[in-house]
Protein backbone atom coordinates (compact mmCIF):
# COMPACT_ATOMS: atom_id res chain seq x y z
CA UNK A 1 0.00 0.00 0.00
CA UNK A 2 1.17 3.59 -0.92
CA UNK A 3 2.41 5.52 2.21
CA UNK A 4 0.70 8.69 3.05
CA UNK A 5 2.97 11.74 2.36
CA UNK A 6 3.26 15.06 4.77
CA UNK A 7 0.04 16.23 3.84
CA UNK A 8 -1.06 19.13 5.81
CA UNK A 9 1.92 22.41 6.38
CA UNK A 10 1.44 25.53 7.83
CA UNK A 11 2.45 28.87 6.55
CA UNK A 12 2.73 32.52 7.67
CA UNK A 13 1.64 34.31 4.76
CA UNK A 14 3.04 37.82 6.39
CA UNK A 15 6.08 36.17 7.88
CA UNK A 16 6.55 33.97 5.21
CA UNK A 17 7.92 31.03 7.48
CA UNK A 18 6.58 27.45 6.52
CA UNK A 19 6.33 25.25 9.47
CA UNK A 20 7.41 21.51 8.14
CA UNK A 21 9.77 23.07 5.35
CA UNK A 22 13.18 22.18 4.27
CA UNK A 23 16.09 24.71 5.56
CA UNK A 24 15.53 27.54 4.32
CA UNK A 25 17.43 29.17 1.12
CA UNK A 26 18.49 32.77 2.21
CA UNK A 27 20.01 34.59 -0.59
CA UNK A 28 22.15 37.81 0.03
CA UNK A 29 23.61 40.38 -2.28
CA UNK A 30 26.61 38.75 -2.20
CA UNK A 31 24.59 35.64 -3.84
CA UNK A 32 23.38 37.68 -6.23
CA UNK A 33 26.44 39.08 -8.24
CA UNK A 34 26.60 39.78 -12.30
CA UNK A 35 22.38 39.91 -11.34
CA UNK A 36 22.26 43.68 -11.25
CA UNK A 37 23.05 45.80 -14.37
CA UNK A 38 24.38 48.67 -12.28
CA UNK A 39 27.30 47.13 -10.79
CA UNK A 40 28.83 50.13 -9.67
CA UNK A 41 25.83 50.18 -7.59
CA UNK A 42 26.14 46.71 -7.03
CA UNK A 43 29.61 46.81 -5.71
CA UNK A 44 29.03 50.27 -3.42
CA UNK A 45 26.05 48.72 -1.73
CA UNK A 46 27.52 45.18 -0.75
CA UNK A 47 30.41 47.33 0.90
CA UNK A 48 27.93 48.77 2.93
CA UNK A 49 26.26 45.48 4.54
CA UNK A 50 25.85 41.90 3.09
CA UNK A 51 22.14 42.47 3.36
CA UNK A 52 19.46 39.78 3.53
CA UNK A 53 17.33 39.88 0.27
CA UNK A 54 14.92 36.90 -0.04
CA UNK A 55 14.35 33.33 1.92
CA UNK A 56 12.58 30.85 0.73
CA UNK A 57 10.70 27.90 2.38
CA UNK A 58 9.80 24.69 0.34
CA UNK A 59 7.62 21.68 1.13
CA UNK A 60 7.91 18.94 -1.25
CA UNK A 61 5.82 15.98 0.60
CA UNK A 62 7.00 13.38 -2.43
CA UNK A 63 9.47 12.69 -5.07
CA UNK A 64 9.29 11.70 -8.64
CA UNK A 65 6.74 12.32 -11.55
CA UNK A 66 3.63 13.96 -10.60
CA UNK A 67 4.74 14.59 -7.56
CA UNK A 68 4.36 18.23 -6.63
CA UNK A 69 5.80 21.02 -3.90
CA UNK A 70 5.36 24.54 -3.20
CA UNK A 71 7.43 27.16 -2.09
CA UNK A 72 6.76 30.66 0.21
CA UNK A 73 9.76 33.50 -1.01
CA UNK A 74 9.80 36.46 1.55
CA UNK A 75 11.20 39.22 0.03
CA UNK A 76 12.89 42.26 1.33
CA UNK A 77 12.85 45.62 -0.51
CA UNK A 78 15.49 47.41 -1.21
CA UNK A 79 17.14 49.21 -5.06
CA UNK A 80 20.51 48.94 -6.06
CA UNK A 81 20.42 52.34 -8.35
CA UNK A 82 17.37 52.18 -9.78
CA UNK A 83 16.57 48.41 -9.86
CA UNK A 84 14.34 46.78 -7.45
CA UNK A 85 15.84 43.38 -5.08
CA UNK A 86 15.16 40.68 -7.67
CA UNK A 87 15.85 37.15 -7.67
CA UNK A 88 18.46 35.37 -9.50
CA UNK A 89 15.93 34.07 -11.87
CA UNK A 90 15.71 30.67 -13.69
CA UNK A 91 13.99 28.59 -16.31
CA UNK A 92 13.10 24.83 -14.79
CA UNK A 93 16.03 21.93 -15.49
CA UNK A 94 13.09 20.27 -16.90
CA UNK A 95 12.24 22.94 -19.18
CA UNK A 96 8.75 22.04 -19.78
CA UNK A 97 7.42 22.34 -16.47
CA UNK A 98 5.13 25.22 -15.61
CA UNK A 99 4.60 27.26 -12.23
CA UNK A 100 1.94 29.22 -10.57
CA UNK A 101 2.83 32.05 -8.17
CA UNK A 102 0.20 33.56 -6.12
CA UNK A 103 0.94 36.92 -4.48
CA UNK A 104 0.16 37.23 -0.53
CA UNK A 105 1.75 40.35 0.98
CA UNK A 106 3.24 43.00 -0.44
CA UNK A 107 3.88 44.53 -4.02
CA UNK A 108 6.33 42.83 -6.46
CA UNK A 109 6.54 42.26 -10.45
CA UNK A 110 7.29 39.13 -12.09
CA UNK A 111 9.51 39.42 -15.42
CA UNK A 112 8.21 36.36 -17.24
CA UNK A 113 11.34 36.10 -20.74
CA UNK A 114 9.94 33.55 -23.52
CA UNK A 115 13.47 31.24 -24.18
CA UNK A 116 12.55 31.19 -28.11
CA UNK A 117 11.75 34.18 -28.82
CA UNK A 118 12.79 36.13 -26.30
CA UNK A 119 9.60 38.05 -25.74
CA UNK A 120 9.39 39.43 -22.37
CA UNK A 121 6.31 39.96 -19.88
CA UNK A 122 6.35 42.10 -16.58
CA UNK A 123 3.20 41.09 -14.16
CA UNK A 124 1.87 42.29 -11.16
CA UNK A 125 2.75 39.71 -8.02
CA UNK A 126 0.17 41.36 -5.69
CA UNK A 127 -2.20 39.76 -3.02
CA UNK A 128 -5.44 37.99 -4.78
CA UNK A 129 -3.41 37.47 -8.04
CA UNK A 130 -1.79 34.36 -9.49
CA UNK A 131 0.51 34.57 -12.67
CA UNK A 132 1.38 31.12 -14.55
CA UNK A 133 4.26 30.89 -15.74
CA UNK A 134 4.59 28.77 -18.26
CA UNK A 135 7.03 25.69 -19.54
CA UNK A 136 10.56 27.11 -21.44
CA UNK A 137 9.86 30.94 -19.62
CA UNK A 138 12.85 31.68 -17.34
CA UNK A 139 11.03 34.07 -14.19
CA UNK A 140 12.42 36.49 -12.12
CA UNK A 141 10.63 38.21 -9.29
CA UNK A 142 10.88 42.18 -8.11
CA UNK A 143 10.00 43.58 -4.64
CA UNK A 144 8.94 47.05 -6.26
CA UNK A 145 6.88 48.00 -2.40
CA UNK A 146 8.21 49.35 0.93
CA UNK A 147 7.67 46.17 2.71
CA UNK A 148 8.58 42.97 2.71
CA UNK A 149 6.38 40.66 -0.31
CA UNK A 150 5.18 37.36 0.19
CA UNK A 151 4.60 34.78 -2.45
CA UNK A 152 3.42 31.11 -2.57
CA UNK A 153 4.51 28.97 -5.94
CA UNK A 154 4.18 25.92 -6.81
CA UNK A 155 5.29 23.26 -9.36
CA UNK A 156 6.07 19.92 -10.16
CA UNK A 157 8.38 18.40 -7.63
CA UNK A 158 11.22 17.50 -10.58
CA UNK A 159 11.45 20.74 -12.14
CA UNK A 160 14.06 22.09 -10.65
CA UNK A 161 16.42 25.17 -11.24
CA UNK A 162 19.13 26.05 -14.33
CA UNK A 163 20.63 29.32 -13.75
CA UNK A 164 23.71 28.46 -16.17
CA UNK A 165 21.47 28.67 -19.23
CA UNK A 166 20.46 32.43 -18.36
CA UNK A 167 24.33 33.43 -17.06
CA UNK A 168 25.60 32.02 -19.90
CA UNK A 169 23.90 34.17 -22.41
CA UNK A 170 24.65 37.53 -19.91
CA UNK A 171 21.25 37.85 -18.25
CA UNK A 172 17.76 38.51 -18.44
CA UNK A 173 16.96 40.62 -22.36
CA UNK A 174 15.35 43.06 -19.95
CA UNK A 175 15.98 45.11 -16.76
CA UNK A 176 13.11 46.28 -14.30
CA UNK A 177 13.84 49.68 -13.24
CA UNK A 178 11.54 52.29 -11.71
CA UNK A 179 10.64 55.26 -13.87
CA UNK A 180 8.62 57.64 -12.41
CA UNK A 181 7.61 55.84 -9.41
CA UNK A 182 6.63 53.06 -11.79
CA UNK A 183 8.38 49.74 -12.50
CA UNK A 184 9.65 49.60 -15.68
CA UNK A 185 10.68 47.19 -18.23
CA UNK A 186 13.75 48.60 -20.20
CA UNK A 187 15.97 46.41 -22.74
CA UNK A 188 19.04 46.23 -20.92
CA UNK A 189 21.97 47.18 -23.53
CA UNK A 190 20.04 50.62 -23.40
CA UNK A 191 20.36 50.80 -19.61
CA UNK A 192 23.55 49.82 -20.08
CA UNK A 193 24.65 52.31 -22.08
CA UNK A 194 22.42 54.70 -20.19
CA UNK A 195 24.22 54.13 -17.03
CA UNK A 196 27.28 54.80 -18.87
CA UNK A 197 26.61 58.36 -19.91
FE1 LIG B 1 10.49 28.34 -11.12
Amino acid sequence: MRQFAQQLSKYDPINGVVEGARPAIERRLSDLKGVFADERAYEAALAEADSLVYTTYCVAPEEGDGAMLYCIGKFMPGRIGAEYYMTKGHIHSRPEAAEFYFGLHGQGVMLLEDEASGDSRLLPLRPNGAIYVPGHTAHRTFNTGDEPLTYLSVVAATAGHDYEVIAARGNFRQVVVEVDGQPTMIDRASYLQSLSR
